[in-house]
């Protein structure tokens, strides 16, 4: 049913609400009124930068633009550092990785869930306070760089690195990045997003050629990156490895002085991942301005930088903009006058309880036939939990996206992963996290009486290794004496481990043969995945109830067992397409094999708008995620408000019986050719009662309707779409007409 028409004053009333972010609002066209306010304070940061630049000497200025890779030496066990001007009250710049907790190598850090956890809340202000609970961190260890913010789209479902971005949306991603970055930089640390870009996989890691054309870029790959740039105003931009088009990322003009620079009006500093620079001149004059080098090669050095600029390949004015950029982010971001000094105590304690509600909300259930969570405490007398090393730890990502020293410390061995080229174990520290509350014992927590008993593998010198066909029978004649079964399955993935070949659970460690002999033995058995990827599953109609963990941080046994006993009702929903098998996916071609250099064949058609426009079936929807309730929706209301902007609003009701949150989505059909049938334009996450109910408003901007228009370089409205409010991209409830 439509609603009245707004009078003007509401109107006016509504845009001035989404201005101020009352409303939710998709990202874009809208400057957050904080960047109004900061205007000022920015225009003076550049001044003091400008007059700083011009009291450094030359060598202050190319030791500015140049960070060392000597990672053990680096202060505080960081990734990189570039030394201050002391004399001119500059202070020193140290950085660490921290996609999913401070990277240090020598500092205790707090191990969050994976970001891929983050994207499946769907939850805004829980980015902002993630982004702000890692800085805490970052700072406290003497850090005032985050290398976090990863949001390279998951194009490729076997994508090493998945689980530290976001997803396979460019809008969710790009605004829950967003509030990452504002989260860390409202604690006085420069926040970075990364791997700009192209960078959808770890084959052809070292150099490999991503193809994708100008609109195809524009409307995906460069969207979560152009969202957070100019909402956010992060400090750092991290180019990568890879070329784009033919030229390196860290030297590609286009997307950095075109399109970031010039087009987004990035002020910050562009910097390459660690020895992701390949030339001198070539390199600045596309946009670089700062090199991380690895050791080997480097070609941003005093030396260097100095001959460039002698023989007039590299102007003064362009070093000076290197380094102005540079100190305007530190004065802009308090780094300046308020640096991080280390050796500050944390707080342990409140950040484990973080992640342990950051994990929470964002499980998804994926599957509960006849109710089967959540499981009732009092009803059962032996509880079998199996696999997945539910005795003793949860799984990581591996890669600098780890925690290197976490607190909670590291479970053994290297699991006869196979490592890329130059890392290994040490360095990437195992992946496997020992938790001070194991699922099982917290399972044992919240069901006291009941006899709860671990089958599986408990090797800790090698977590990775295939089920025993002994194993799995012990397994499953646990099950068979036992009221439920909860199988743990666990996929590992990290940076330099490469891709994965599958996402089969099968092969090499047998896992899928584990939940089959378990599910035969016993009709209640529950599956609870911990990966950063898509998994593939067979099985899933043999069991009775699947809940996606995600990689879920030091906390992660307790926030698993809340989910099953019902404390906590899950809420998240896939940011990620769950394929039934791997021959359904975009990259997968006809047997499987990676491309060096990845033609974006696909286009527009990636992720879920793959599967829509090619009519295939997946195992589990992008958006998709159950409830102990359910919700309601009616009272569709498409208006067109001042501004180009389209306000959607509909009733969402708890019909059941339990309080839930759910994530009303809203998909648009834009009726231009090659768009795909949908794509996400906006959501809202509503926590409700039972019974009761709330008015949403989504207002779309006119970016959200338009796709890129090639012949002239721009972006074109587009009137007249579809508009889809759903529970899911393929659960569609309401529908109507912009
Ligand atoms: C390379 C990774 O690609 C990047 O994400 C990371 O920040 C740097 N190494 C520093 O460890």
């Amino acid at each position: 049913m439509q609603k009245k028409l707004w009078p003007a004053v509401a109107i006016a009333a509504a845009v001035s609400a989404a201005a101020h972010a009352e409303i939710p609002t998709s990202a874009l066209d809208f400057a957050p009124l904080s960047t109004v306010l900061n205007a000022f304070a920015s225009a003076a940061a550049h001044r003091r930068a400008e007059s700083l630049v011009e009291k450094m000497t030359l060598d202050e200025k190319l030791q500015f633009i140049h960070s060392q890779y000597a990672m053990s030496s680096v202060p505080g066990g960081g990734a990189g550092y570039i030394q201050g001007v002391p004399r001119l009250g500059i202070p020193d710049l140290n950085m660490a990785d921290s996609s999913t907790g401070s990277g240090s190598t020598s500092q205790p850090s707090t191990t969050f869930p994976a970001t891929i956890a983050v994207a499946a809340s769907w939850d805004r202000q829980l980015a902002s306070n993630y982004g702000k609970q890692v800085a805490i961190q970052l700072r406290a260890q003497g850090f005032g760089m985050g290398l976090g913010g990863g949001t390279n789209l998951a194009r490729e479902p076997r994508g090493g690195r998945l689980f530290e971005y976001l997803g396979e949306d460019p809008i969710l991603a790009g605004e829950m990045l967003a509030e990452r970055t504002d989260g860390t930089q409202s604690q006085k640390v420069i926040a970075t997003i990364k791997h700009y870009m192209g960078n959808e996989q770890e084959h052809g890691r070292g150099g490999g050629n991503s193809q994708i054309d100008e609109r195809t870029m524009r409307e995906l790959y460069l969207l979560p990156f152009e969202i957070a740039a100019r909402t956010a105003q992060p400090g750092n931009v991290m180019c990568s490895y890879n070329r784009v088009n033919g030229t390196y990322a860290c030297e590609n003009s286009h997307i950095l002085n075109d399109v970031l620079k010039n087009e987004w009006h990035f002020e910050g500093q562009v910097q390459s991942d660690w020895g992701a620079a390949h030339s001198t001149a070539p390199a600045i004059n596309a946009g670089l301005d700062e090199e991380e080098d690895v050791g080997s090669t480097v070609y941003l050095t005093p030396a260097l930088v100095k001959q460039a600029i002698a023989n007039g390949s590299v102007s003064t004015a362009r070093l000076n903009d290197m380094v102005e950029r540079k100190l305007y982010v530190m004065i802009r971001d308090g780094v300046m006058d308020d640096p991080a000094k280390g050796g500050k105590s944390i707080n342990f304690a409140a950040a484990n309880a973080f992640t342990q509600s950051t994990a929470e909300q964002s499980m998804v259930l994926l599957k509960n036939a006849s109710n089967q969570l959540p499981l009732a405490a009092g009803a059962l007398s032996r509880i079998a939990v199996i696999g997945g090393h539910a005795d003793a730890a949860v799984l990581t990502g591996g890669g600098s996206g780890n925690t290197r020293d976490p607190v909670t410390g590291a479970f053994s061995g290297c699991g006869g992963l196979t490592f890329g080229t130059s890392s290994g174990c040490s360095w990437w520290t195992n992946p496997w996290l020992k938790v001070e509350t194991p699922i099982v014992s917290a399972i044992q927590a919240l069901a006291p009486q009941a006899k709860v008993t671990f089958a599986g593998n408990s090797d800790q010198t090698s977590p990775f290794r295939a089920y025993t066909q002994q194993e799995i029978s012990q397994a499953a004649t646990l099950a068979a004496n036992s009221d439920v079964a909860v199988v743990v399955v666990a996929q590992p993935a990290g940076e330099d481990f490469g891709d994965l070949q599958s996402l089969s659970l099968a092969n090499p460690t047998n896992q899928d043969a584990l939940i089959e002999a378990v599910a035969a033995a016993n009709p209640h058995t529950v599956v609870v995945v911990e990966s950063g990827n898509p998994v593939l599953m067979p099985w899933k109609d043999k069991v009775s109830a699947i809940v996606e963990a995600w990689y879920p941080g030091e906390a992660g046994g307790k926030a698993i067992a809340n989910v099953l006993f019902g404390k906590v009702n899950p809420s998240g929903k896939l940011p990620v397409t769950f394929p039934a098998r791997d021959q359904d996916t975009p990259t997968w071609g006809t047997d499987g094999s990676f491309q060096t250099d990845p033609v974006y064949a696909e286009g527009l058609d990636m992720g879920y708008r793959w599967y829509d426009a090619k009519n295939i079936t997946p195992m589990f929807e992008f958006g998709y995620g159950l409830s102990y309730t359910h919700f309601g929706y009616s009272d569709l209301s498409v208006k067109r408000l001042p501004g180009g902007l389209t306000d959607v609003s509909f009733d969402v009701r708890n019909d059941g019986r339990v309080a839930g949150a759910e994530v009303p989505q809203v998909y648009l059909g834009v009726p231009y050719q090659g768009e795909p049938p949908r794509r996400l334009v906006g959501w809202d996450k509503v926590a409700l009662n039972p019974g009761q109910s709330r008015h949403v408003h989504v207002v779309v901007t006119p970016r959200m309707q338009s796709v890129w228009d090639t012949t002239h370089s721009r972006w074109q409205y587009v009137p007249g779409s579809s508009v889809y409010v759903g529970a899911s991209s393929r659960d569609i409830r309401l529908q109507g007409r912009s």
